[in-house]
């Protein structure tokens, strides 16, 4: 199985981006996933990709009630084909007399021709029964054919990468919020009936990624399911090709592995992510999640190397490291001031973090302007060719990038220019508005939206502000979390989060460093606006003051 997968890359970025000083990667697997593996792994893949794109899915869903329709018919036909078949071959035995059967081929010839009742029904047999299990044949597979190459259509036919996608969602999923797989299996969903469910094949398949990813504990979860889910389904609703005995072997396959693992890495110093030996023992071991959370979240540990992941994962799952003292400092307030624009409706701002301030200000944009947006986003959502810097833009979302002409008919750009008092129209000035749309599993890694080492190749400088708006509610997931600052943001439809990501020396704020967590269910959609330095020169107050 091909290990391409944006979880694995995500592996790769939280164990060496996020700003953490984690020695050589390929040291630090993640439950025995080597490292190097994974990276080599990142250019494979496709343009496009079904799983993380919610309109792709439509359409797919669209044609998809076509083929079924198609598919009822088709096996309407099947089962006329056979009532066909077995009347032709009835009908071929009772032409036979018991004598012929005994009588060798050369005097049946002659037989044949001899006797007009038998002559008949062979000629009648091949003029019309047979021709007509062809005719029913031909007309049924051409329908078929015909609906199944429109599927061939736009995006092409859904592929095993596509599959693997989707299961990467699942697992990361999995990984980052205590999913109760029993639950998830029987369509439940961090507490929201879905209403469908996954078969044991279903299981399976999802346990055997895991595995091949190496991810064992996830796997053995899996495999744990694929059982309970077994013993449930009557042996008309399984899947012929799998059994209990294949997941019991697969388990203690798992366990071996994941054993060996656990021993190469004590043996090399860096056992932090295994809990224990699993064994042959009955029980589930704990997940590497639940280890590290039971023993290495909070603030001490938030910015140190190899626990500061496991602090985004808490802040995800809606933890706050914020102390009292900072707490104290955050307020909510109705901004008149910045500019006249905002005398009559003044902007509802609420203080998320004071230094460096981070602002969330609710209802920033209303329902016309969201729809314009999406609309003009929507012919032009792309997954991101493969690249290098997976952090600029990472390949688990579909995006667009509007112009300011392109948006011209809301007053966008000029609320923006209003709030912060700097310039952003033009594309000297700004980046053109990115839309980003997000399906379940999607998410944004550590990093910071400064283009560091990289702002001197963008004539533009480097990238000062950044506006992110969220045009959506967002059923479950998807926070926006900060960890230096220990506190996140709810993607709330209209509000709008504003952070400057340059100290005033001009030096990156690593303080800024941010992600999207995973969205566990629903779609998400923000619009971001990054504002770069040479067109506000005089506009961004400078200092040589690094602390400011
Ligand atoms: C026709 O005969 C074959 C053997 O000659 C037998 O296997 C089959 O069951 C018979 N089918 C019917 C419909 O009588
Ligand atoms: C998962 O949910 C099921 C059904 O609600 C419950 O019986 C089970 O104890 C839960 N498992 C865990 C590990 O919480």
């Amino acid at each position: 199985m091909k290990m391409q997968s944006s979880f694995v890359i995500f592996v790769v970025f939280l164990l060496c981006c996020c700003n953490c000083n984690i020695p050589t990667p390929s040291k630090r697997p993640l439950e025995g996933a080597t490292v190097n593996k994974f990276k080599s792994t990142g250019s494979e893949y496709q343009s496009e990709a079904y799983a993380l794109s919610s309109i792709y899915l439509a359409d797919l869903s669209k044609r998809e009630e076509k083929v079924h329709a198609t598919a009822v018919q088709y096996l309407k036909s099947l089962e006329d084909r056979v009532k066909l078949v077995k009347a032709y071959i009835a009908d071929y035995n009772n032409s036979q007399t018991t004598v012929e059967k005994d009588i060798n081929s050369a005097i049946r010839e002659i037989d044949v021709g001899a006797s007009p009742i038998k002559s008949f029904k062979m000629i009648s047999r091949f003029a019309e029964d047979l021709r007509a299990i062809v005719r029913i044949r031909d007309d049924a597979e051409n329908t078929f054919m015909e609906r199944m190459m429109e599927i061939q259509g736009l995006h092409n036919w859904p592929t095993e990468d596509d599959a693997h996608d989707i299961m990467d969602g699942i697992l990361r999923i999995q990984f980052f919020y205590k999913l109760n797989l029993t639950e998830f299996v029987e369509g439940t969903i961090d507490g929201t009936q879905t209403g469908v469910k996954l078969t044991s094949r279903h299981c399976w398949s999802i346990a055997q990624f895991a595995l091949s990813l190496q991810f064992y504990t996830l796997a053995l979860e899996w495999f744990s399911v694929t059982k309970w889910k077994l013993r449930q389904e009557n042996v008309e609703e399984r899947w012929p090709e799998l059994s209990e005995e294949m997941v019991i072997a697969a388990e203690r396959f798992t366990r071996e592995h994941h054993d060996e693992h656990f021993d190469d890495q004590l043996k090399s110093g860096s056992p932090f992510i295994y809990t224990t030996r699993i064994g042959e023992g009955p029980e589930l071991p704990i997940t590497m999640r639940e280890h590290l959370m039971n023993n290495y979240i909070g603030r001490e540990f938030c910015t140190k190397n190899e626990f500061s992941f496991i602090n985004f994962v808490a802040l995800c799952n809606g933890h706050n490291f914020q102390t009292k003292e900072d707490k104290t400092k955050l307020r909510c307030w109705l901004e008149r001031d910045l500019h006249p624009y905002f005398k009559i409706n003044p902007l509802k701002m609420e203080l998320m973090h004071e230094t460096p301030s981070l602002v969330q200000i609710h209802d920033f944009i209303g329902e016309h302007w969201i729809q314009v947006l999406k609309r003009t986003a929507n012919p032009t959502l792309k997954r991101p060719p493969p690249r290098k810097d997976e952090e600029t833009t990472p390949r688990t979302a579909i995006y667009a990038w509007l112009s300011d002409e392109e948006i011209e008919e809301i007053d966008l750009i000029k609320k923006i220019e209003s709030l912060t008092s700097i310039n952003v129209a033009t594309q000297k000035a700004s980046d053109r508005l990115q839309i980003a749309a997000y399906t379940f599993g999607g998410h944004v890694g550590l990093h910071v939206d400064s283009l560091d080492k990289n702002a001197y190749l963008d004539e533009r400088g480097d990238r000062i502000l950044t506006l992110l708006m969220y045009l959506n509610d967002v059923q479950q997931g998807g926070l926006t979390v900060f960890q230096t600052m220990g506190t996140s943001a709810k993607p709330i439809k209209g509000s709008a989060l504003l952070w400057y990501n340059s100290l005033k020396n001009g030096a990156v704020d690593r303080r800024t460093v941010h992600a999207a967590c995973p969205l566990i269910l629903g779609q998400k959609w923000i619009a971001t606006k990054w504002t770069h330095l040479n067109e506000n020169m005089f506009k961004w107050r400078c200092s040589t003051d690094p602390e400011i």
